[in-house]
């Protein structure tokens, strides 16, 4: 007869890993494995994640227990391995039990449960080392989940992943973040156009920069937004005009040199703000934050660089000649062939990029045409939710191929 499964709280699936050791020691539950991994359990938090037991709701896998309800009587009584390998605690002072499964134990130990695990580590890049951006085929990605994971991987690894022979349909854009999550919406649209008939004289009646046949310098879009869009989708459909390759450096590698080769620099980017502004008919976004922006312990590198939109310098006037030599530098470096890579943007080019990590632009046009590009903002939350679930799915399946 087959074993029941123990519901976990959530729905993954995770491999058995039996517990060798269990000791209550006041308010802990101290758990060991046979390899001498360890785990202290405290005992309300074991008790919200009791699933079915009045912790976690089994259908939902949410927890149910309000803070207010919780109490100095709910202790545990005692606590034991199964055959399994599980876990089995009875409380007081309700004679509740509750079973947790031994691998869902031990991918706490582990610490696969913090948001940075099944996600791969950044690996900061230069010219040197990532002279163009990974490449993936769209129709393998498109089709193989494998290759989707992979393309993924790319993705939150460099900051930049590139997908090639796409359909040029206009819709193409919106349809493929359908397979990564929900759209960003801003006041450009969910979906918007950088397109441009490129004269080589005058600019195009437009109201931003890209679409006019300048060059645009290394940059970061939105950072007029508290929390500026995470990622970018660019689509080509058409390109007939000569030049204005597109560019990309890897922020997070520029500021890892400035922070060695100018502290001073660094020191006034992370500390100093400055206002950036999206003004228009109708609209009046507004944010001042410092240019390079590391946030709280664990969030995303975000870098507000974008001369357009930046509107004021919010800071003691004092500080103002050392902000704007220290921007310069990191200006310079960026585009610098030490960190800038130049590459074609071609009909049925999709590249992906982190928008608050990478710095884009594009060169100068050299001869006109038509040059049609279609945009998408997905937030960071959202690749990152598809990047755990795909790299976690795929984690299963060779381990189910394994066995
Ligand atoms: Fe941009």
């Amino acid at each position: 007869m087959e074993k029941p499964i123990i519901p976990t709280p959530d729905f993954y699936a995770y491999p058995s890993s039996p517990l060798d050791s269990v000791l209550l020691d006041d308010r802990f539950a101290l758990l060991g494995w046979a390899d001498g991994t360890t785990l202290e359990a405290f005992d309300f938090w074991l008790r919200e994640n009791a699933v079915g037991a009045g912790g976690v709701d089994l259908a939902t896998r949410e927890g149910l227990l309000d803070p207010a309800e919780l109490h100095d009587g709910i202790r545990m009584l005692d606590a034991s391995i199964g055959d399994d390998g599980s876990l089995h605690i009875r409380w007081a002072p309700d004679g509740v039990e509750a079973t947790y499964h031994s691998g869902w134990l031990r991918h706490v130990a582990d610490g696969n449960h913090r948001p940075d695990s099944w996600l791969p580590d950044p690996v900061l890049w230069t010219a040197a080392t990532l002279p163009e951006p990974p490449t993936h085929e769209g129709a393998v990605v498109l089709e193989d989940d494998e290759m989707f994971g992979r393309w993924l991987e790319d993705l939150m690894r460099y900051g930049l992943s590139r997908l090639r022979h796409c359909p040029t349909d206009e819709h193409f854009n919106i349809e493929f973040s359908r397979r990564i999550g929900a759209v960003r919406d801003t006041n450009f649209g969910p979906i918007w156009d950088v397109k441009a008939d490129v004269q080589m004289a005058g600019h195009a009646d437009t109201n931003s920069t890209a679409n006019t046949n300048l060059r645009l310098g290394p940059h970061t879009d939105l950072p007029t937004r508290e929390t500026p869009p995470g990622f970018q989708f660019l689509h080509c459909i058409e390109n007939e005009a000569g030049g204005g390759y597109s560019t990309m450096a890897d922020g997070a590698a520029v500021v890892e040199a400035l922070e060695v080769e100018h502290p001073e620099h660094y020191e006034a980017l992370t500390t100093l703000n400055w206002i950036f502004f999206n003004r228009g008919p109708g609209i009046d976004h507004r944010w001042s934050g410092p240019f390079i922006d590391h946030g709280v312990a664990g969030s995303p590198l975000t870098l507000r660089a974008f001369y357009p939109v930046r509107g004021f310098p919010d800071m003691d006037p004092h500080d103002m000649p050392r902000a704007y030599a220290a921007m310069t530098c990191f200006s310079q470096m960026a585009a610098s062939d030490r960190f800038q890579i130049a590459y074609p943007f071609e009909p049925g080019d999709l590249v992906g990029f982190d928008n608050r990590r990478i710095l884009h632009g594009r060169e100068a046009f050299e001869t006109g045409g038509k040059r049609h590009l279609r945009g998408i903002y997905i937030d960071q939350d959202e690749v990152r939710s598809t990047a755990r679930v795909t790299s976690r799915r795929l984690a299963a399946h060779h381990r189910s191929v394994q066995v």
